[in-house]
Order: structure tokens, then sequence, then C-alpha cells
């Protein structure tokens, strides 16, 4: 009989993670075939296949390349390739053109990724308890990362998906969706502490902290998210031709892209609708398109892939206003929630600043959130697409104003 070491089994937990959630990655790319993942269909969006390299790349960037003895470099040329915006990692492939790259092809792309996983177990299986104190904190930023990239892979496909006409389904139909009834939940407001403790244990994002005082005056928030049904009767009420409704910049973006709708809504004289014929429906009604393909519009289900001036303009609509995500998270703690029963993240009317103090990370992760603070808007929440575990009430999403190809919606609130 012999005496593990207890650094052996925090070794092969981490390593059991990391293996769960490579292969999770794998698993949603699994019904997408060649073409499927090396298409972008905006400079936004970027192909599965780029997630896939872009994931095994931060590994081996900020993990291998520094942490691992004798490490050696899949291939030089996939730097260049799949650096996402690092500038300390120097030139790289601009965002646009990422879905140029048909070679490397998928299968040598798999190979990076095995590469890759061989050399992070052999890290695991011999490092020492020094080592082992040092890289675990950059693998859970690595697993972090790539369940964001999940997120992406899933809302990137799902916009490319969007620009066929055939709208094709990337799933089997879901369940039907019921709603509660909105409920206000009257909330005290006070002084609160926002932000994740330093002491929890528990990973976070940088973004997240350090936790600080918040005063908030009292305000009520719903106790569930903005409907499909509700969306409809803002548009039915002229919701996307009156201007004052609108912030200006959202106004504009109306005028100028034309919008009518959200996103993923087929209008009635949508010339797509003949090839989703249902006999069973009247003309007039709404349809959407989702990873289900084209449905009919479900009352219940939360409104999605809405933008920011898209949900402020309904807040306003509402008699209601979007909470600050102070009030979010104060609200969502309150209620002894861990997360919300979010089908949609929730844009909040707080733009993506840091909080007071706030540190980067050190070294190349320094890059990773905090120069994207300015001209965004904080989302709270998490949505379908969004893997298990990977949110918290104090998780920061963050996505430009007009952005509108993510599981966005909203969840209103109100002074009191
Ligand atoms: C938090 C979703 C806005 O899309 O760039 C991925 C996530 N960060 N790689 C993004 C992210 C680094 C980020 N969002
Ligand atoms: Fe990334």
């Amino acid at each position: 009989m012999s005496f593990a070491p207890s650094s052996d089994a925090a070794a092969q937990a981490l390593h059991e993670r990391y293996r769960q959630v490579r292969a999770h990655t794998l698993a949603l790319a699994a019904p997408l075939s060649a073409e499927d993942q090396c298409i972008q269909s905006m400079p936004d969006a970027s192909p599965t296949k780029w997630h896939l390299a872009h994931t095994t790349w931060f590994f081996e960037t900020v993990l291998l390349q520094r942490h691992a003895p004798g490490y050696v470099l899949r291939d030089e040329r996939l730097h260049y390739l799949f650096n996402s915006y690092y500038e300390a990692l120097g030139p790289r492939h601009p965002r646009p053109l990422r879905g140029l790259i048909t070679r490397p092809g998928l299968d040598e792309v798999m190979a990076f990724r095995q590469h890759v996983d061989a050399a992070v177990e052999q890290l695991l299986q011999h490092a020492d308890d020094a080592l082992l104190a040092q890289i675990t904190p950059i693998i859970e930023l690595g697993l972090n990362h790539e369940q964001q990239h999940q997120e992406l892979l899933l809302t990137d496909i799902l916009h490319a998906f969007s620009c066929n006409p055939l709208l094709p389904a990337y799933l089997v139909k879901r369940q039907p969706v019921t709603s509660a009834p909105l409920r206000w939940l009257a909330q005290p407001g006070g002084v609160v502490d926002i932000g994740m403790p330093a002491d929890s244990g528990q990973f976070c994002f940088d973004n997240e902290t350090p936790r600080h005082q918040v005063l908030l005056q009292p305000y009520a928030i719903a106790n569930r998210l903005v409907t499909c049904g509700e969306f409809a009767a803002f548009i039915a009420d002229g919701g996307y031709q009156r201007a004052d409704l609108w912030l200006s910049d959202g106004w504009a973006t109306v005028r100028a892209q034309d919008w009518r709708h959200p996103a993923y809504w087929l209008a009635p004289d949508d010339p797509r609708r003949p090839f989703q014929q249902r006999d069973d429906l009247p003309a007039d009604r709404w349809w959407v398109f989702g990873l289900d393909g084209v449905q009919a519009l479900q009352a219940d289900a939360p409104v999605a892939q809405l933008s920011f001036y898209e949900a402020a303009a309904y807040a306003a609509w509402a008699d209601a206003r979007l909470p600050t995500e102070f009030e979010w998270e104060a609200a969502c703690n309150a209620a002894g929630i861990t997360q919300w029963d979010d089908q949609v993240w929730q844009w909040t009317r707080s733009s993506y600043d840091p909080y007071p103090r706030f540190e980067p990370l050190e070294g190349i992760a320094a890059e990773y959130n905090g120069k994207f603070m300015v001209s965004q808007v904080v989302l709270r929440g998490g949505s379908v697409a969004t893997p298990a575990g990977h949110t918290r009430p104090t998780y920061r999403n963050f996505f430009p104003p007009a952005a509108r190809w993510q599981f966005s919606g909203v969840r209103l609130a109100r002074d009191l």
C-alpha cells in the first residue's frame, strides 16, 4: 500500500475537470459538418474550427510554453492564426478574415487539440506541489475561457445558420416553456456588497473584483424575464416606430439597419417562410429562429437575441427600466439564488467599467478583460448556451449595445 501525496489527488481532480470541459467543446461541434465549422458569417462571429483551435492555443500559450519543461510547440504558424487579441504576443491574423482559413483543416486542428491535451496530462502527472500551486489558477482560467468559447461557438453558428435561407436547425426541438405571472420583488436598497470576496475560494474573472460597497435606492425587480408574447405586444404597439421610446444611438441604429423586430424573428412577409410551411398556424403569426430551427413563436418563452437598445426601448414602453448590474446582483443575493432560472443573459443599465481599485491579472492575461472596459454594456445571469456551472451571481458578461446575436434578453426593474 502506498500513500499518495494529497497533491496527486488534486492534480487528478483537475485533470478530470480538464478532460470534461475539453470533451464538452468537441460534443458541441459534433453535430456540425466540416463546411459548417469553417464559416464566418460576420466579423464579430468566429468559425467553430477557430474556437476549437483558439481555446487550445490559449492553453499552449499561457500554460505549456511558460510552465511545461521542454514543451515543444505544435507549429509556430498556429500562433499567428489563433491569437485572438493579445497585443503583447505580437501580430495576428485579422479577426474579420477568420473564415478564410480552410487550412489547417479540421483534422489538423483536432491533432493540435490532442497534442496540447497530452502535454497538459504530462504536466499534471509530473508537477510537484510548488508547480501545481502555480499552474492550477492558470488551468482554471483556461477552462473558464474554453467555457466562454463554448457559448460563443453556439451563438456564432446560430448566426451563420440565420444567414442561410433554409434556416437549418442545430438540434431537435426543445420542450415548450411556461412562464410565471409577472411579480415585482421589492428591494430595500441601502449599502450592498458587490463582487467576489477575495477569500471565496471560488474561481472568478478579474472583472468581478474587488468586492466593494455600492449605495442603492429602494427598487423593485421582476421575478422573471420578459417573454416573446410581451415583446410581440411592444411591436404591435408600434415600438419600433416610436422614437420617444429609444435612446438616440438606438434610434439611429433602428433607422440605419431598418430594425422592425428582434433579429431572429420572421415577419409574416419574410420570403424564407415558404420554406417553413405550417398550415395549422395563422398567417400573421410570428415565427422565431433558434438553435432548434424555425418554430412558431412561444408566447411564454423569454425574448432573446435582443440588443441593449431594444431591451431599453422595451423597458421604456413597459413603464419600467433596466436594472443596474448592482441592483441585479443585490436582488439575486437577497433571494438566495445561485442562478436565476435564466435562459437568456439580461442587459443591465450599467456600462462595463472597472470596479474601484480594479487590478487586471498579471502577465499575458492582463489583456483578458480590463482593456475592453469602454463602450460596452454589462449583462448578468446566464443562458441556455452557457455551460452548467460556468456562471454565478457576480459574473459580468459584456457586449456592445448594438450586439444582438447572443442569448440576451430583459429583466425589468422600477424605482420604489
Ligand atoms: C465575455 C463573451 C465578451 O467574447 O471576447 C473569450 C469572452 N474572452 N475569450 C468575448 C472571451 C476571451 C468575451 N465575452
Ligand atoms: Fe478567447
